[in-house]
């Protein structure tokens, strides 16, 4: 993952054109959905650019991507989220509860994003301080190995001479180990070393769950004044480096200079992704359990809006946060939304139904195809996988079919009809019987997938 950070240029500098290009090798079709993103994410990096007086006055273009299901929302959404440096949270509308009621509110969106954020940032803090963090850590293992003699204090002046011998060897000695330390031939060996105890339990009893759920975690606040309870515990010298290579690191990192960035970060380039908004849209519904559907969507709006948000790393302003939400809208419509809410989201685009060319080409094109992974799956059992074209065109075909006649899922389907289709080779490829190269013809798909298609209730179950 690091490797893919590096190997891609900054996001920050990435164009629209080379976002697209990066998502178009996941996500096949969807230009518009596509652009529309690549416009709001790099919006967020001309802001920042702007005049300071204008920078205040530029609000995201937050959208909506709506379509059927399955034809890439969430897919867009993933990837967008690895594609850049910004913080980024996918949340589910539907898990939101209106304050009050039992349930996540909508504030915890912001802050698990803060949370994210600051990870994200001490993360690369300890990135940078990692190769002195592992020195030091070095050091504090040769100590424990061989403790350092403590310079003369019980040398007298007669054994002097002595002593320096002494130090010397230990030197000597000292270098010896830390060779060995490095060559991993000490990994397993048992060392002793402080840890501290995990928690004060009187603490989280007297903290009350809902100031738990604001954030505010009392022992967070207060862990730091009480002095922390030491265990020693015996460890090999292999995790000792983990544990202690972290604990250099935490004390060479500042937390307040990284927990300042990270809010910064969220503030401005932080994204929020909610899917399945359609969830909380429309259907007015009298009583039952849609009652709190608009109370969700009157909680959402501040945030949507700007407002700040108290974490319990400060509060943190939601203005510039960019929000994308998406949904199939099978049953609701946007204009079904509360119309402040439906305001604050200008840009809609709407996703294309997935034709069978299409998925031909998500069968292979995209870096993770399903057929590069049934392939790879297979290939560990050392069954050798292979699809001929017109294989793979029937599997489009028999998909758009079921699509068609039973119901249309999109590329889901395709997941569905590939298990069906290499139910035999899945099972056998450890064993005897097994063949060791399989050919996916048009012919074999046919013979496999044929009598189930024509059967509309059986491929209601299977397919
Ligand atoms: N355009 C596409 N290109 C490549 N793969 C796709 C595409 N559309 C869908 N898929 C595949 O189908 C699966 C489902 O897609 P996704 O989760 O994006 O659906 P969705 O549009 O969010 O649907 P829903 O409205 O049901 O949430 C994904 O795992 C993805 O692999
Ligand atoms: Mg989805």
């Amino acid at each position: 993952m690091t490797n893919n950070k590096k190997s891609t240029p900054n996001q920050r500098e990435l164009t629209p054109r080379e976002i697209v290009k990066e998502l178009d090798k996941f996500v096949i079709g969807q230009q518009q959905a596509k652009r529309s993103v690549a416009i709001a994410l790099r919006n967020r990096w001309r802001r920042l650019q702007a005049p300071a007086d204008l920078r205040e006055e530029i609000m995201p273009n937050n959208i909506i991507m709506i379509g059927p299901t399955g034809v890439g929302k969430t897919e867009i959404a993933r990837r967008v989220s690895r594609l850049t440096n910004a913080p980024f949270i996918k949340v589910e509308a539907s898990k939101f509860t209106e304050v009050g009621y039992v349930g996540r509110d909508v504030e915890s969106i912001i802050r698990d994003l803060t949370e994210y954020a600051v990870n994200m940032v001490k993360g690369e803090h300890r990135d940078e301080v990692g190769d002195k963090a592992d020195e030091q850590c070095e050091e504090r293992i040769l100590d424990l190995l061989l403790p350092p003699v403590r310079k003369r204090q019980s040398a007298t002046v007669e054994a002097e001479g002595q002593t320096t011998h002494d130090e010397a060897d230990t030197l000597n000695t000292r270098d010896k180990l830390r060779q060995k330390l490095r060559n991993g031939q000490l990994d397993g060996k048992m060392i002793e070393i402080d840890l501290p105890s995990s928690g004060a339990p009187l603490m989280q009893v007297i903290g009350p769950v809902s100031l738990e759920e604001m954030g505010l975690n009392l022992q967070d606040m207060f862990g730091n004044l009480m002095p922390k309870k030491m265990k020693r515990r015996k460890v090999t010298v292999a995790e000792a480096r983990t544990i202690l290579t972290n604990e250099e690191a935490q004390k060479l990192i500042d937390h307040d200079a990284a927990v300042k960035e990270a809010i910064q970060r969220v503030e401005n380039s932080g994204i929020v992704f909610i899917d399945e908004i359609d969830k909380i849209a429309g259907n007015k519904s009298p009583a039952g359990p849609d009652v709190s559907r608009e109370g969700v969507q009157r909680d959402l709006l501040p945030i949507v809006e700007g407002s700040n948000v108290l974490t319990k790393y400060g509060m943190v302003r939601t203005d510039h946060i960019l929000f994308i939400a998406s949904g199939a809208f099978h049953v609701s419509k946007p204009s079904d939304l509360i119309p402040e809410l439906q305001g604050r989201f200008p840009i809609r685009v709407e996703l294309s139904v997935l034709t069978e060319d299409d998925f031909v080409q998500i069968l292979t094109k995209p870096k993770a195809a399903l057929i590069k992974q049934y392939t790879a799956l297979v290939a560990t059992e050392g069954v050798r996988l292979e699809f001929t074209p017109d294989g793979i065109k029937e599997i489009a075909r028999v998909a758009g079919e079921v699509n068609e006649q039973v119901e249309n899922i999109g590329a889901r389907r395709l997941h569905t009809i590939m298990t069906t289709l290499l139910e035999d080779v899945l099972f056998d490829a450890p064993d005897e019987v097994r063949q060791e190269k399989v050919l996916v013809d048009a012919e074999l798909v046919r013979s496999r997938l044929a009598s189930i298609v024509r059967n509309r209730d059986l491929s209601r179950y299977i397919l």
